[in-house]
């Protein structure tokens, strides 16, 4: 039978089984599948648990302050938070290609839990054993569409799945491994994770670093950073969170347009919206947002976020398009 506490009991036997007493680290990003795996795991292991939140710089608004105090606060778990903007720009400068974007994002994220599970011993002092074990909310579709799966082909790396580099030190537990998303919501509901975190919109590892179309600079980033608070603080006030899946906000770096603003011209990026409704990420459709929230959404982007002078909205499903850009 399949019910969220079986998959809790289940799961919690296989992680004391695969973990033994050995020190065990997560990545939490603040999403769904990150706070459910550490919560799992957490109550399988407890204290041989610490919580890794790496601010990687390609976070939207608000969310390094909603996994302190929303997740921290509901579990328990021991977190660290790490400051790693500028290593990830650095590594991020001069590079377009998004799987190569992907395999950079994913590549230093390993090394930040490396330096995070160094760090973790030396604070034990003299008791300080090693970590061993990385946590990751790896879910099915992530395993299928990374060339996992029986059968698959490899769409794109999940940062979480193929991105990770041969010479891992860390043994993997991937608790959430066969299951979709609506199975983690659930779960993630009995272990009692805050509703904030279990309804929240999927947003991807990689974060912003993919929904720059171009290269990842500071700059940009502070101009999507922008133009996604607007798309999410109307589509909220629009009571729309739970009828969209997600609405990624994209900003098409490399492309401009000519406009014209008062009575100048302009020459600036587009922002791409790309609302959609699925079931499990595997399939989706455009949403059909009403034409009157587009509108709010569009004037308010191009009034307050100088650089950008035209706002588009995608209207493909997926397949073909997938659901992010890159
Ligand atoms: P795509 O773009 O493949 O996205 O249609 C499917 C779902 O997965 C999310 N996504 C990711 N999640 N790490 C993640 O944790 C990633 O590297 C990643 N790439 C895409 C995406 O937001 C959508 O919900």
């Amino acid at each position: 039978d399949w019910t969220p506490g079986n998959v809790i009991a289940d799961q919690v036997e296989a992680i004391r089984k695969q973990v033994g007493d050995a020190r065990v680290i997560c990545g939490l990003s603040g999403g769904v599948d990150s706070s459910v795996a550490a919560a799992l795991v957490q109550k399988a292991v407890g204290d041989q648990l610490t919580c890794v939140f790496v601010d990687h710089g390609l976070l939207r608004e608000g969310e390094a302050e909603q996994v302190e105090r929303d997740f921290v606060a509901a579990t328990g778990v021991n977190l660290v938070v790490r400051d790693e903007r500028k290593r990830f720009l650095d590594a991020l400068a001069g590079h377009s290609d998004p799987e190569t974007k992907r395999k950079i994002i994913g590549r230093e994220f390993i090394r930040v839990f490396e330096d995070a599970a160094r760090d973790i011993v030396a604070d034990a002092g003299a008791h300080g054993e090693e970590v061993k074990f990385l946590v990751q909310g790896t879910l099915y579709p992530d395993v299928v569409e990374s060339g996992g799966g029986e059968g698959a082909a490899n769409i794109k790396s999940h940062h979480n799945v193929g991105g990770l580099p041969d010479d891992l030190q860390f043994e993997l537990v991937e608790p959430l491994r066969t299951l979709f998303k609506d199975e983690v919501r659930a779960v993630g509901l009995e272990l009692g994770v805050p509703e904030a975190i279990v309804w929240r919109q999927p947003f991807p590892g990689p974060g912003l670093g993919i929904r720059i179309v171009g290269e990842v600079t500071g700059e940009r980033l502070e101009i999507l950073r922008k133009a996604d608070a607007i798309a999410r603080e109307e589509l909220t006030r629009a009571g729309l969170d739970r009828d969209i899946w997600q609405c990624p906000v994209v900003l098409l770096a490399d492309v401009r347009s000519v406009g014209v603003q008062g009575d100048g011209r302009t020459y600036g990026h587009p922002i791409v919206l790309r609302p959609v409704s699925s079931e499990d990420a595997m399939t989706a459709d455009w949403t059909r947002l009403p034409y009157d929230v587009l509108s709010v959404i569009s004037t308010r982007i191009t009034n307050e976020v100088a650089e950008v002078n035209r706002v588009v909205l995608d209207v493909t499903s997926k397949p073909p398009g997938t659901i992010e850009w890159e």
